[in-house]
């Protein structure tokens, strides 16, 4: 459970209400988490599950949540009435939809235009690159082009947001590159993929602390109408930094096998829909480096400036975590 200090000049009041959609998420179940950690009413909207459902973890994500005080509301994105009301009865609307859903968020601009309620902020699902500010090849193109979409969309009806650009989540990517979970095992080669030569620096946010300074920015004042950039100096590494620290940490020597750029730009291109749409996320973060390739304007905010009491968990904590007990994220979807 991650800890929610607050700084002293931080602008927030502990009685927004605040409801996710797509909670029950990988990211989801984080921002829940988070919004109980800081005290606040903590609503759901999620697709409706039958008793008998041959899915049990929603079950048992119900339950389980259910008794930390989450109060749910099941209900598809395209039943308006349903949604207008639900939305009537908060003061901030968090999105954590799969970046498959992320148009979908048309649906949840709509209730909140008819809602009858002032909504206070509204997050959209992002949570990953600044959108406006970088490019990549075509597939992840598309990803950004439908984030930028819903960006001006929400402008337009002049909802009050905060976008949050969390960079990469670094648990998903610490599993991904490092392997942590094969630790000592007998069976796994002690081989790294490293994408280029290494050296770009990317972002890796643990997830827990993308989600609470997701939930502080939608509740502060500051952040209204701003885009929320995640770049805490303790993330900030390139590849080659990170297996040599874990080198460091576990004793093991690690066999780097590098993939040109130009094998990464060939498999975005020649692989079908969605299999196409990881290495184009690869080439953006770890060969182009576009997660550090702009300088802050003064109307962004970066996260760990604007919350200095908070003490995120930095990479190097996060490799001491996983010698212990590797986390267990899944894959996204696209
Ligand atoms: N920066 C990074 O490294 C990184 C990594 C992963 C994800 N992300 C971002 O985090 C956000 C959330 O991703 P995630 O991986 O947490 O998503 P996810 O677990 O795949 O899904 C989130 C929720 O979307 C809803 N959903 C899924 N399919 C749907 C459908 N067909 N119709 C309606 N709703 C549907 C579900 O909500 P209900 O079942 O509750 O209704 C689901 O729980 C995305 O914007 C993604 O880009 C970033």
């Amino acid at each position: 459970m991650p800890t929610a200090t607050g700084s002293s000049t931080e602008k927030s009041s502990s009685s927004n209400r605040i409801l996710v959609i797509g909670a029950s998420g990988y990211f989801g179940k984080h921002l829940l988490r988070a919004c109980i950690s800081m005290g606040h009413p903590t609503f759901a909207y999620v697709r409706p599950v039958k008793h008998n459902s041959e899915d049990p973890s929603k079950l048992n994500f119900l339950n389980e949540f259910r008794s930390l005080g989450v109060t749910f509301f099941q209900g598809e994105l395209d039943d308006t009435e349903k949604l207008v009301s639900v939305v009537g009865e908060v003061d901030v609307v968090i999105s954590a939809l799969a970046v498959p859903q992320h148009l979908d968020q048309l649906k949840i601009i709509t209730a909140i235009k008819q809602a009858t309620n002032n909504i206070k902020r509204f997050v959209p699902s992002e949570f990953g690159n600044e959108a406006d500010r970088v490019s990549g090849l075509p597939p992840f193109q598309a990803i950004l082009e439908n984030k930028k979409k819903i960006r001006r969309v929400i402008e337009a009806a002049g909802i009050p947001y905060t976008y949050v650009s969390s960079n990469s989540f670094a648990a998903y990517f610490v599993d991904y590159l490092l392997h942590p979970r094969h630790l000592n095992t007998t069976d796994t080669p002690n081989d790294v993929t490293i994408y280029g030569n290494g050296e770009a620096k990317a972002v890796l946010n643990y997830e827990e602390d993308v989600a609470v300074y997701t939930v502080k920015a939608a509740t502060d004042e500051r952040a209204a109408n701003r885009v929320l950039i995640c770049w805490p100096q303790g993330n900030i590494v390139s590849q080659l930094d990170l297996v040599s620290s874990w080198e460091k940490k576990t004793g093991q020597i690690l066999n780097r096998i590098h993939i040109p750029e130009q094998q990464l730009i060939q498999l975005s291109l020649m692989l079908p829909f969605p299999e196409n749409v990881p290495p184009a996320i690869l080439h953006n973060i770890f060969i182009k480096g576009d997660q550090m390739s702009f300088r802050l304007t003064e109307d962004d905010l970066e996260a760990s400036k604007l919350y200095p009491d908070y003490k995120y968990t930095s990479v190097n904590d996060l490799l001491d975590i996983c010698l212990v007990n590797p986390p267990k994220p899944k894959l996204a979807s696209f």
